[in-house]
């Protein structure tokens, strides 16, 4: 990359946006990071602890809605680069309360589509390659059968708020390219799971709970599937994407590893089992595994082919789910700490410490 990006992260203090960061801090030294996040539920700002603020990283508090603020970062750190993670992103929270949804997932991303395209069309502003950069879900897709896997061509179906929010501000995305030539690229990524996932999602939750002897919730039959793609990978995809994409372009992102659920939560519950020894009543953990209520409109199966990435830019995963999953539940294990703060709503104090005392939050 000869130019010099000044990269506004949207959503960086979030499970996959933190990972990003700390990939991009490692990896391009030269690169401003701008980490914009609102610091909702899921924002931590201990996901980024030792990542320091200085010539290459900021940390802004605000909204991806505040259009107002949005255009001064665009104009004050002169961005070049959007890389855009921010949004609601758990689908049972959208089917209890789909309204912040919509919001940030579809007015949050015209509202940056919107500065990006006075910042970089109309003014000309941006110095280097300007790139707006979507990062989105399988679950625009919708659900598949026994068979299939989706590529960039399946027709969009998606089925929960979540992913009907998610498909919506893609096709935003995708129009702000063919209406005004708005620099942008989408990917489309499978269930992730690694470091700095918040325990509302399944594998962290059935972690957490394995690990505190609690039941383990299991949706209908167990036997939806999702295919698994360790963080870092993604994080990797991202980063090749940028560098040798192409405009107008959607990528598909996946692990090739397909795996039912309840084979993903008999997984952890052994390996726990194996680490730490059987529950103080001498008892598996697989015992906690309970069938509950199935999620409303679940989707059956998800599966990726990510062959685009792989011929046209020479990604491919290179974590196994044998390997990640174990490298997860030792991060957990040795970041209990992180976990207790998240569980008992103590993260959310870091903010104030951090900087409380030194930085405007928002206008
Ligand atoms: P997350 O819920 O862990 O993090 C979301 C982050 O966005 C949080 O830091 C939150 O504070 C911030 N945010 C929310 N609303 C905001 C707003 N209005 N303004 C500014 N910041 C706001 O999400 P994640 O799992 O890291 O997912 C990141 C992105 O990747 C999402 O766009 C999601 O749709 C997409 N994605 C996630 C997965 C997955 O498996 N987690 C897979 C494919 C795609
Ligand atoms: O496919 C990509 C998507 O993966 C992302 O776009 C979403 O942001 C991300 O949250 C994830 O969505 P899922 O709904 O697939 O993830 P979740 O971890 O919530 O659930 C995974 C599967 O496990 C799903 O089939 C529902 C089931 N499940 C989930 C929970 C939380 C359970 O059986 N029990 C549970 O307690």
């Amino acid at each position: 990359m000869k130019n010099k990006r000044i990269v506004l992260v949207t959503g960086g203090c979030g499970f996959i946006g933190a990972n990003f960061i700390r990939l991009l801090n490692h990896r391009y030294p030269q690169w401003r990071i701008i980490n914009l996040d609102k610091l909702t539920y899921a924002g931590n700002l201990q996901n980024l602890a030792g990542i320091e603020e200085g010539e290459n990283y900021r940390f802004i508090r605000g909204d991806i809605c505040d259009s107002e603020r949005i255009a001064e970062i665009f104009t004050e750190e002169k961005i070049n680069t959007v890389v855009h993670f921010a949004a609601e992103s758990h689908v049972d929270r959208s089917i209890t309360g789909p309204a912040d949804f919509i919001t940030t997932n579809i007015i949050g991303t015209f509202t940056l589509l919107e500065n990006a395209r006075k910042s970089w069309v109309e003014r000309n502003s941006a110095d280097g390659n300007p790139l707006f950069l979507h990062v989105s879900t399988d679950e625009v897709y919708g659900s598949l059968g026994e068979t299939g896997l989706f590529t960039e061509t399946t027709a969009y179906d998606p089925r929960s708020p979540y992913s009907a929010s998610k498909a919506s501000s893609d096709h935003l995305v995708n129009a702000y390219y063919h209406t005004y030539g708005l620099p942008v690229m989408i990917t489309n990524c499978s269930n992730n799971y690694g470091p700095y996932q918040f325990p509302e999602k399944l594998i962290p939750l059935v972690l957490h709970n394995g690990l505190h002897g609690r039941e383990l919730p299991v949706y209908g039959d167990g036997k939806n599937i999702r295919d698994w793609l360790y963080v870092e990978d993604h994080c990797e995809a991202i980063a090749a994407v940028i560098e040798n994409g192409k405009i107008g372009n959607c990528y598909n992102i996946g692990g090739n590893n397909e795996k039912k659920n309840i084979n993903v939560v008999e997984i952890i519950c052994d390996t726990l089992d194996e680490k730490l020894g059987l529950l103080p009543s001498k008892a598996a953990r697989r015992s906690l595994i309970t069938y509950v209520t199935d999620r409303l409109g679940h989707d059956r199966r998800y599966a990726i082919d990510a062959r685009k990435i792989a011929e046209q830019i020479g990604w491919q995963p290179r974590i196994s789910f044998e390997k990640g999953i174990r490298m997860t539940i030792d991060w957990y294990l040795d970041h209990q700490q992180w976990v207790e703060g998240v569980v008992d709503g103590s993260y959310r104090e870091y903010y104030q410490e951090m900087y409380g005392n030194r930085q405007k939050i928002g206008k």
